[in-house]
């Protein structure tokens, strides 16, 4: 069954410690899972950012595939491309967004902001 991803509202976030920062130095990506749901942490540039781990295409593992720009990632199964920034695809196959959240650091702990059940 495709994993179902709650809606991100101001309202619904709680900040969930991902990884240490020394986990997850320059160029790495951590795939963590929170509340049962995939979810890739990158650090690019020595910025944090974090998408869901569920193309958007086929349910393919968007996050293991590889950056083939910055900030573009290839989704391993048929190829589609979304930016890790923002979720936004950027080519077919995928015609829809994948969810992408907010990344914190709060004392040497990289923190997403997920929504969790009001
Ligand atoms: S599952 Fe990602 S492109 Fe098809």
């Amino acid at each position: 069954m495709p994993v179902q991803y709650k809606e991100v509202t101001a309202e619904n976030l709680e900040w969930i410690t991902v990884a240490t920062t020394s986990d997850l130095p320059n160029g790495a990506r951590r795939i963590v899972e929170i509340d049962g749901q995939p979810i890739a942490v990158f650090n690019i540039a020595n910025q944090y950012f974090a998408i869901a781990d569920v193309c958007s295409h086929d349910d393919g593992p968007v996050a293991e595939g590889e950056l083939v720009d910055d900030y573009e990632i290839e989704c391993p199964r048929h190829g589609a491309h979304f930016d890790v920034r923002t979720g936004q695809v950027l080519s077919f196959p995928a015609i829809v967004d994948i969810p992408a959240y907010k990344v914190r650091v709060e004392d040497g702990e990289v923190q997403v902001a997920f929504p969790v059940e009001e």
